[in-house]
């Protein structure tokens, strides 16, 4: 018994192996896709179900599923996959010179592709083609839930109050794959207000993870995440705790997240100090410390800065 254990732990490790050399379309790099694989096909204990928020065109629900497809503990659990599928032109330029260029109209629906990428894993997934502002949670405890989709403060709100309540305490994960993208600071005050009941235990190849200590009050969940509803002593705090968190190559992004809050607000003075005085910076992942502050610095060059609308965070 233990000899055909041993065998099949050493076929799943090559398997893997190889498989961890492989990349599928889609905003996430081949670390985090081969991170999420080996989760879920070593890590993954089967108590609960695996969510993927912002599932696009299915790069890591693929992942996913070709973990589980490995793991003697699934249980028959599945991936529920959540996405509005309608394609915009943030994504059509990312897709420029890909193989996915031209094959979707602005606002149509990617959904089809979806579907035919993930053909060969139909049984481990559950497709929810919905607005997470108004999804509802209805599939029992959720063991591993991956987010990619806190594009807005009413979108983290929302995903917070209607997927938290159903993580078990000591055995689930959250990953916040968007913790050091520079325009989605709504997230560090997420993370900052449950720091009492969640334990940050992985700096991992983009998110930042996160497991489930202690059970969650509602009303911890439903607060304002809009930087204009958050005082500058816990915007501060937030990010103080963040930056404490996250690895070294992160630390400038999560430091421009912190001045894209102060943007947010219309502090741009407060926000130009943050990225002149900042230890962290110029360098960062994707250059994103360098295009704050340009942004920032447009702005203080208008004669009346009115519109600060920014860019919704695109990976
Ligand atoms: C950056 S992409 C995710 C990339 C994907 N994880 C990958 O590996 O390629 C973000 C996704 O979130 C989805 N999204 C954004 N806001 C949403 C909402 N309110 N409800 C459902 N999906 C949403 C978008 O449609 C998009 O596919």
């Amino acid at each position: 018994m233990r000899g055909f254990a041993e065998l099949f732990g050493l076929r799943t490790r090559l398997h893997l192996r190889k498989l961890g050399r492989t990349w599928k379309f889609g905003m996430t790099s081949r670390p985090e896709q081969r991170w999420l694989r080996n989760y879920a096909a070593q890590r993954y204990r089967g108590v609960g179900a695996i969510v993927d928020l912002g599932c696009f065109l299915g790069a890591t629900t693929i992942a996913l599923a070709e973990g589980l497809e490995l793991n003697r503990k699934a249980n028959r659990n599945q991936i529920y996959a959540y996405d509005l599928f309608i394609w915009n032109k943030r994504y059509e330029a990312r897709a420029r010179g890909k193989e996915v260029e031209g094959l979707f109209t602005i606002g149509g629906s990617f959904l089809p592709e979806f579907l035919r990428r993930t053909q060969n894993w139909r049984d481990y997934i559950v497709i929810h083609e919905e607005d997470l502002r108004h999804a509802r949670w209805e599939h029992g405890p959720i063991e591993f839930l991956f987010i990619d989709a806190m594009k807005s403060p009413e979108v983290a709100t929302a995903i917070a109050s209607n997927f938290f309540l159903h993580l078990v305490p000591a055995k689930s994960y959250v990953a916040h794959q968007d913790f050091p993208h520079c325009f989605a600071p709504w997230i560090h005050f997420l993370t900052f207000r449950l720091r009492d009941y969640f334990r940050f235990v992985a700096d991992l190849p983009q998110s930042s993870l996160f497991r489930l200590e202690r059970e969650i009050e509602p009303q911890a969940l439903v607060r304002d995440l809009s930087p204009a509803a958050v005082s500058p002593a816990e915007i501060e705090a937030a990010f103080d705790y963040s930056i404490s968190l996250v690895g070294d190559d992160k630390k400038a992004n999560v430091t421009a997240a912190k001045a894209v809050a102060y943007v947010e607000r219309g502090e741009f003075t407060r926000a130009h100090q943050i990225v002149t005085q900042s230890r962290y910076g110029p360098v960062s992942r994707a250059d994103e410390f360098k295009t704050v502050k340009a942004l920032i610095e447009r702005k203080l060059a208008e004669p009346e800065p009115m519109n600060y609308d920014l860019p919704a965070p695109v990976n």
